[in-house]
């Protein structure tokens, strides 16, 4: 039996408590959109090897298969449209404070409408200069590799492979985990540092943590709920489930 399918009193207290909910979000979110994921079955990284391409070395390298590889994937999330998991993630605002944490760079739970979205990893529509502070939130890319005014190359506004995640977006992101009280930990292998430290800060603050995924995690086994469950099938039930109780005060 799946968390909130059948009011057992322990879930009931946990929905009814919650002041605010996090929702730790990964590639699987996104796969109903039709995006790959990574590391799943799908997983993108059986064509491609991103730990040669998603690095500031292999960039420097060769700027242009960088640039090809993400002007592709870019192209797939442009098209994209969100799917009924990220609308159910939007739709848990209706009752309670949500905070989506998201390592996805595709933009789909700020087009589903959600409110108070960070994006760990950055944004693929966005570029920004190698040299100077030159930033574009909707680049258009004419050339490969496109080209900054200054005379440098733009690069993706990604993190890659050894960066830092952008300080501020990662200190909220922590106070999230720390002082949420149920996070929703959806369509992530939870593989990549420091963002898989998110559920354990969480835990560690007294939080209910419920994993959404179709396949085991390395925390599948630590955590309160495991839901072998795809996002866009196990979501929307949970926010009318959490609708209806909520309504009730
Ligand atoms: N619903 C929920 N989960 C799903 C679905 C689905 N429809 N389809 C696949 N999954 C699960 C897979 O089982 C897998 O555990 O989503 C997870 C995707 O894991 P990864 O591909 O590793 O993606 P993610 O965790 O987001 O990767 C983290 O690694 O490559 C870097 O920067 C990149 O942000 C990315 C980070």
């Amino acid at each position: 039996m799946k968390f909130g399918e059948q009011l057992k009193s322990e879930e009931l207290e946990v929905m009814r408590r919650a002041q605010n909910i996090v929702f730790v979000t990964g590639a699987g979110m996104s796969q109903e959109s039709g995006i790959p994921t990574f590391r799943g079955n799908d997983g993108l990284w059986r064509n491609y090897d991103p730990m040669k391409l998603a690095t500031i070395d292999a960039f420097w390298n060769d700027p242009k298969l960088v640039w090809e590889w993400y002007n592709e994937r870019r192209q797939g999330m442009l098209v994209a449209k969100p799917n009924a998991g990220h609308y159910a993630v939007a739709k848990f605002e209706e009752y309670v404070d949500v905070t989506v944490l998201t390592q996805n760079i595709d933009g789909l739970h700020q087009r589903a409408k959600s409110s108070h979205v960070l994006e760990l990893h950055g944004n693929i529509i966005r570029t920004r200069c190698t040299e100077c502070d030159f930033a574009d939130k909707q680049a258009k890319i004419s050339s490969i590799p496109p080209m900054c005014k200054c005379g440098a190359i733009l690069r993706p506004d990604v993190v890659w492979f050894g960066e830092e995640l952008p300080q501020d977006v990662w200190q909220d992101a922590m106070i999230s985990a720390c002082k949420c009280d149920i996070m929703i930990v959806v369509g992530t292998s939870l593989a990549v540092s420091p963002a898989n430290m998110l559920p354990i800060y969480a835990q560690q603050n007294g939080a209910t943590i419920i994993e959404v995924n179709p396949e085991e995690t390395a925390m599948s086994e630590d955590i309160d709920y495991t839901i072998r469950d795809t996002a866009a099938s196990y979501l929307p039930g949970l926010v009318d489930t959490f609708g209806k109780l909520r309504s009730r005060f």
